[in-house]
């Protein structure tokens, strides 16, 4: 295999630009920041909804074809109900100048046609916001771009001579960021990573004479092969020149590189959504390794940096209208994800059947809700998976998925919504608006691919508070104690570096929490040497019992667990190793902003000393 080489032009760039990432290398990262370190800038307190052109057109668009869509979203409601970004993807560009400005391939786009020849979106942007809608445009980190690596025959490639053919950002990143949201009036841009991965010297690409190399510092299949603070670093120059060209914040920043260069552990500091896996395809198997790879990483999402499994494939293969059971599981699935609801689907010849899916007021407001927690997967049994999210006033939204291809029963107990089992739950299914009610337990037969979706409320087994579990949008591990990424073996094909990171009610590992014997079932399970930030919103005592997790396979290192508050320390356990019984903790957070649970250990093979935060929580 080719060694990896890095460009000595690519590190000078990379430190004199970001003098931010070589600070920190050097600092204790487990220091306390006193903040709170994921993204907020931009604008996705809640995931955004609208549509993009891709699923449906691939780069066969044009201006009529995305016009009919955004009309179709004003005129049915949808844009009513928060659909509002209308994006372009792939297939908008004619050729970058020789001058360097982006062209418009006009006989596509025709009210971007100018008398000198220039090319001008806005009177398209213009249209859209008339409208009351957003637009979004598509760009690469590198020059050239996937459908340019991936997809020779598609209809819209960039025309031109080699250099006419880079129309990606690489070397342009403040100025196309200028023309797109300055000149323009782009409101959302996604971002993606071909070109920072097919342009090797050894790709037939750039053999055939028709690309320049581009030395990959992105590599899908080998995390440890890709130059991460490079990538990382022209994400930040992107997000400056954002800052610098759409200074009213009214701007989203979509990173499109799939999981890899471990994007899970930074990717939520630079961004607003962030893509967890490669391109969601037409077929239930595709639909459940994207799921997976954004279902585990609940305490990696939060208001303003979400969690993206791909857009909305619903119209068409196995999520048309004659597979209404699969498009009501996409769409319900990605509710519970906080996931974009981006719409791809050629909404001209939409039947009402799959309209109705979109339209879903009860799913919307699931996934819209201001309280901005990732649903988190309490069981697997075989097929049926039980997910459940936290809502902002307290209830829980509950999802029961059939993985499988043959009817099922499942069970459903009040346990698992962290409610009394002697006590009656109210479930509201959100489909059709009918409740029922059970004490304890409940089965249900599931169809195959069915998903079950209720709103549900009860009595909290936890009365005085919440678990910090319960909460992963307040919840930033800001350091998750990942030192050697890996591809999560659980998820085929095991792209996306997320194993070892940290989990709700599991260990990092997905085990159940135990420490010396004492099972939790709530918990945050994280390894050693790592931060977790934790908003908190009024509530008075942080309660937690902590010890190294019986799965830890370190026995004789001792990890000390310090809680700070607004930056200042609060309480320190003593040095815990495994086998030694949780120590309790508790901290008195009246006034305090932000807690930070930082679990500390000398050396640095952290894959041996998965830790437990155990019972954390938050107390009135
Ligand atoms: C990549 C992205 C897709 C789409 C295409 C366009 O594959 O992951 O979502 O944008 O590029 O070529």
């Amino acid at each position: 295999m080719r060694k990896h080489k890095i460009r000595s032009g690519m590190i000078g760039l990379a430190l004199i630009l970001a003098p931010s990432i070589a600070q920190a290398q050097s600092a204790d990262p487990l220091a306390p920041t006193g903040r709170w370190t994921a993204n907020t800038d931009g604008q996705a307190a809640t995931p955004p909804m609208g549509w993009n052109s891709w699923n449906a057109f691939f780069t066969d668009m044009d201006e009529e074809k995305v016009l009919a869509s955004a009309q179709k979203i004003v005129s049915s409601g949808l844009a009513a109900k928060g659909y509002r970004y209308i994006n372009l993807d792939e297939g908008w560009w004619e050729k970058r100048r020789e001058d360097g400005r982006m062209l418009v391939r006009t006989e596509k786009f025709p009210s971007a046609r100018t008398d000198d020849g220039s090319t001008s979106f806005r009177p398209f942007t213009d249209r859209l916001h008339a409208m009351g809608l957003k637009a979004g445009l598509y760009s690469d980190l590198g020059r050239n771009t996937c459908a340019q690596a991936y997809m020779p025959d598609e209809p819209n490639l960039p025309r031109g001579n080699v250099r006419e053919r880079e129309v990606g950002l690489y070397g342009h990143i403040d100025r196309d960021i200028g023309l797109y949201f300055g000149e323009w009036g782009f409101d959302y841009i996604k971002i993606d990573g071909c070109g920072l991965r097919a342009y090797g010297p050894d790709s037939a690409l750039v053999k055939s004479g028709r690309y320049r190399e581009l030395d990959p510092i992105l590599d899908l299949r080998d995390v440890n092969k890709s130059n991460i603070p490079a990538v990382r670093n022209l994400f930040e120059q992107v997000k400056v020149a954002l800052a610098r060209h759409a200074s009213d914040g009214d701007y989203l920043l979509s990173l499109c590189i799939w999981g890899s260069a471990n994007v899970r552990s930074w990717g939520k500091d630079v961004g607003n959504i962030s893509r967890t896996s490669d391109d969601i395809a037409p077929r239930w198997d595709a639909l459940l390794t994207n799921f997976d790879t954004a279902a585990t990483r609940a305490l990696y999402a939060h208001p303003g940096s979400w969690n993206d499994p791909d857009m909305l494939f619903i119209g068409k293969g196995d999520f048309d209208e004659h597979h209404l059971v699969e498009a009501q599981s996409h769409f319900a699935l990605w509710a519970m994800l906080n996931a974009p609801l981006l719409i791809g689907t050629d909404l001209r010849k939409t039947p009402p059947l799959l309209m109705d899916v979109f339209g879903n007021d009860r799913l919307i407001a699931i996934n819209q809700d201001r309280g901005g927690h990732q649903a988190v997967v309490v069981d697997r049994q075989g097929d049926i998976q039980t997910l459940v999210k936290t809502l902002a006033n307290g209830d829980k939204a509950v999802a029961i998925l059939n993985r499988g291809s043959t009817s099922q029963d499942a069970t459903l107990n009040a346990a698992q919504l962290k409610f009394r089992n002697d006590a009656p739950v109210r479930l509201v299914d959100l489909w059709n608006g009918t409740a029922v009610d059970f004490t304890g337990e409940r089965s249900f037969r599931l169809a195959p691919h069915q998903t079950l979706v209720f709103r549900a409320n009860g009595a909290r087994s936890l009365t005085d508070g919440m678990y910090l579990s319960e909460l992963p949008g307040v919840v930033n591990p800001a350091v998750d104690g990942v030192v050697r990424p890996k591809p999560d073996p659980t998820i085929e094909p095991p792209i996306y570096a997320g194993w070892g990171g940290a989990q709700a009610d599991r260990t990092p590992y997905g085990r159940g929490l135990q420490v010396a014997g004492r099972h939790f079932v709530n918990g945050v399970g994280i390894l050693s040497n790592s931060r977790l930030e934790v908003k908190n919103q009024h509530y008075r005592r942080l309660t937690v019992s902590v010890g190294v997790d019986n799965s830890a396979t370190d026995a004789k290192r001792p990890v000390t667990f310090i809680i700070y508050g607004d930056g200042r320390p609060l309480a320190r356990s003593a040095a815990l190793r495994r086998g030694d019984a949780a120590q309790d903790l508790a901290v008195n957070t009246s006034g305090v902003k932000l807690l930070e649970l930082v679990a500390r250990s000398e050396g640095t093979d952290n894959e041996a000393l998965p830790v437990t935060w155990g019972d954390a929580a938050f107390r009135r």
